[in-house]
């Protein structure tokens, strides 16, 4: 399709938008005109009432018009999309219009372009703005994998109600989040981005978050239109490799895989991204059995499919189609409503309707929901954002207050021999800290790579944090030690607008070692080190997949190296995955995960440094030795000679096959005890089981002890995990607390699909049930389900 720069014809339409009243403002019933400084709340419409207005809308539209909502434009320049597409963003949004604008986050120029939208298109179409707001878009709240690891949800509901407050606030109307792509290998880069390897913390955090960006029903002007992505098995591609084909067996992808979009679409997700990949020879992108039997038959999906970017077009890179033309019809039978940024529907949907490959009832059917959406989010009456409100809404200190709680309840304390933390920070016993590492310092490497690209605002770094902690009363003094970089560069890092994000320079070994030398001599002088290492931003998220786990270049031995002065050793890592910290987890006493902790990291580590705050997050992810480990999870299978007979030593001759901290796993400053658990009844007909225990704080410090129930069912129709995840609850108690906490197994805990009778049952069977702080909980009770 192409594009013309303005010439009379258009100029004569846009006057006559203009001057006559446009079809849509007319249609509403307030009859108001969009206004900038407008900021009323739109209500919650009635569904059929907003299908009405957009089946009218609809009726007014030119093929093109159609099909340019079914497309979503880049809002930087794109070779790819350029083929397809002559003409700028503006000429296309003039003549007509866009389904949706990504990659812009430069409020004014959202602004410009919706103006040129609203004001100059013939049906005066406001544009969807999309952008990938992961994890905060100025706040930047801890990384998703981080926030999974604070087992609450209700924290990442109200973390993502501020990361949607603000983004609105900014002309975002639409972010591609949340992630919640289950993930069983750390070398994939992706996994930061998702709640880990199980389905039902995965589907409690698909829940959380998306009630967080869109709240209850989507409609309200301070939230955004979520998009669950990516659809669906991105996180199974072989060995860890990004974009590499996913092969799923269907017990797999119903059991494991696909919950947690099955919970995003229960709570109301309007949007769902297809994933890049093949699953299982299909690419998800061209899968009618993904995106229409699946996600419109079974789950009753009322809201509309958008590519990944440029995934339509690469149909044909799959050889999957024959060539763009093919891949746009196949991607557009297969049920994908938007195109991201390959123009591939633009260019080629009118001649595949003029050649009868698809059909205008096919067309209209794909616009409506998006039309639908734009109406609920009451862009037409709100197109704009609002400068004031914008700065009031960035610079809610609430915003700041939330991100440093969610810090100091996402770490994970991975190790404390001896309680050397929490560290005194009154100057008695410690009279100098010194602060090492390659991440000490940093800042964009906090915020994740996600984070460093929308448009944060200051971040504290850990120096920073620990320095603002203990004020004069300790000396801190810091070392940066040899810097850290990939050994093949990201294809992110001079992409706009993420070129704030840097890889430190390539050094030398002198000039690395010296650095190393550096850090031991400041080690020498100091009562304690933290060393704070791990990975920059750029080492994780997209493009981000590694083949060893191993602490990159120097790290290893500046850790090395400061543990032999013989002083104590505090480890903070910064990463987006499990690391092979085999060596530290001997020789190191304490071992902080902070993962990417986002603006507030340096205060809310600092916080739990010193004791101000008491760790409680848990591992989402089972934690390897070694990368040969990879995949691993603890949902598996019994299989021949279990990890818990007399006689098992490990699946490997050369390492432990056992995870080195298990699924679920954290400390805490102090201890709890776990007793008395009831299972009411043990036998049950209508398939529902009450599980208590008690829970008591057995130490001398207030914390959450993280309570978790798992279940085993011993036979069936197919082999069922040794353990699942089914219930669980973050609970403060004070020293000396208890309480009781009380699950309820129902249906949807106790059913499973299974391969053999290839539909969901609940069996009458016996089961264990397990209560307690990590996968490997030891309180036991048991079960039988006596069928109806
Ligand atoms: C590609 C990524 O896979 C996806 O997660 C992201 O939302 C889009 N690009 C848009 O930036």
């Amino acid at each position: 399709m192409e594009f013309k720069t303005p010439c009379r014809f258009f100029v004569l339409i846009a006057l006559a938008a203009v001057l006559l009243p446009s079809y849509f403002a007319a249609g509403q019933s307030s009859a108001t005109p969009a206004k900038e400084n407008d900021v009323h709340a739109v209500g919650p419409r009635a569904d059929s009432q907003i299908r009405d207005k957009a089946t009218t809308l609809l009726r007014q539209m030119t093929l093109e018009e159609k099909i340019a909502q079914l497309s979503q434009l880049p809002g930087v320049p794109i070779p790819e999309f350029q083929e397809n597409v002559k003409g700028s963003i503006d000429d296309v949004l003039k003549q007509v219009g866009a389904g949706s604008v990504l990659w812009v986050s430069d409020p004014k120029e959202i602004n410009r372009l919706q103006h040129v939208a609203v004001e100059q298109s013939r049906l005066h179409i406001p544009v969807l703005f999309g952008l990938d707001v992961i994890h905060g878009y100025h706040t930047i709240f801890p990384a998703p994998l981080a926030m999974a690891s604070s087992w609450d949800p209700k924290m990442v509901e109200d973390a993502q109600t501020v990361a949607a407050q603000e983004a609105r606030s900014a002309g975002i109307q639409w972010t591609f989040a949340p992630m919640v792509d289950i993930a069983r290998d750390a070398r994939w880069g992706r996994m930061i981005e998702g709640a880990g390897e199980d389905p039902y913390l995965g589907a409690a955090m698909a829940r959380a978050q998306v009630l967080g960006f869109q709240g209850k029903g989507m409609g309200s002007p301070d939230r955004v239109l979520a998009c669950a992505k990516h659809f669906a098995g991105y996180g199974a591609a072989d060995g860890g490799r990004d974009y590499d084909s996913s092969y799923i067996a269907d017990e797999q992808l119903w059991n494991t895989y696909l919950p947690p979009f099955k919970a995003a679409v229960d709570a109301g997700a309007g949007s769902l991204m297809s994933a890049y990949m093949d699953l299982n020879d299909v690419p998800a992108s061209g899968n009618r059995w993904l995106l229409h039997d699946v996600l419109r038959g079974t789950w009753n999906f009322q809201g509309f499919v958008v590519s990944d970017a440029f995934a339509v077009r690469s149909l044909a890179v799959h050889g999957y189609a024959r060539d763009p033309q093919d891949a746009a019809e196949k991607a557009f039978n297969a049920g994908l409503n938007m195109d991201m940024a390959s123009g591939t529907y633009l260019k080629y949907l009118p001649l595949e309707l003029h050649q009868y490959r698809i059909s205008m009832a096919q067309i209209d059917a794909a616009v409506l929901p998006i039309l639908e959406t734009k109406i609920r989010l009451g862009l037409f009456e709100h197109p704009y954002f609002n400068e004031a409100r914008m700065e009031a809404t960035l610079n809610d200190p609430s915003h700041q207050q939330l991100a440093r709680t969610a810090v100091q309840r996402s770490v994970v304390l991975l190790r404390n021999e001896g309680s050397l933390l929490p560290l005194d920070k009154s100057g008695k016993s410690i009279h100098s800290v010194a602060v090492i590492g390659p991440l000490a310092d940093g800042q964009t490497d906090l915020l994740s790579m996600w984070g460093a690209i929308v448009k944060p605002g200051p971040t504290v770094s850990i120096l920073k944090g620990i320095q603002e902690k203990i004020g004069s009363a300790v000396r801190v003094a810091y070392a940066h030690g040899p810097n850290l970089r990939r050994d093949i560069p990201s294809p992110f890092e001079d992409m706009a607008p993420t070129n704030i994000m840097k890889e430190q320079p390539a050094q030398t070994a002198e000039e690395a070692q010296r650095s190393i030398d550096e850090a031991v001599a400041l080690a020498r002088q100091s009562d304690v080190s933290v060393l704070v290492l791990g990975e920059i931003a750029l080492m994780s998220s997209e493009s981000a997949s590694r083949s060893s786990l191993k602490l990159s270049g120097h790290q290893e031995e500046l850790l090395e190296a400061v543990s032999a002065v013989g002083k104590p050793v505090v480890l903070v890592l910064i990463n987006g995955r499990p690391l092979d910290i085999s060596w530290a987890s001997e020789h190191v006493p304490a071992i902080l995960e902070a993962w990417y902790p986002g603006s507030q990291g340096g205060n809310g580590v600092a916080d739990l440094l010193f004791g101000d705050a008491n760790p409680a997050g848990h591992l989402p992810v089972s934690w390897p030795r070694s990368t040969g480990q990879l995949p691993i999870y603890y949902n598996h299978n019994l299989t021949q000679l279990p990890e818990t007979s007399k006689d098992f030593k490990s699946r490997y001759w050369d390492i432990r096959s056992t995870p080195l901290y298990p699924f679920g796993y954290g400390l805490s400053y102090t201890t709890f005890s776990f007793g008395n658990l009831t299972v009411t009844p043990t036998q049950q007909v209508e398939n529902t089981i009450k599980v208590s225990a008690e829970v008591t704080n057995t130490g001398r410090r207030a914390g959450d002890a993280v309570v978790q129930l798992y279940i085993h069912q011993r036979a069936g129709s197919a082999s069922r995990p040794v353990r699942q995840l089914k219930g669980f609850e973050r609970i403060p108690l004070e020293p000396g607390g208890k309480r009781t906490v009380e699950f309820t197994l129902g249906k949807d805990e106790l059913q499973f699909w299974s391969p053999a009778l290839k539909k969901w049952v609940v069996e009458p069977e016996n089961f264990d049930v397990w209560v307690g702080e990590d996968s490997g909980a030891a309180l036991h009770g048991e079960f039988r389900l006596t069928g109806q």
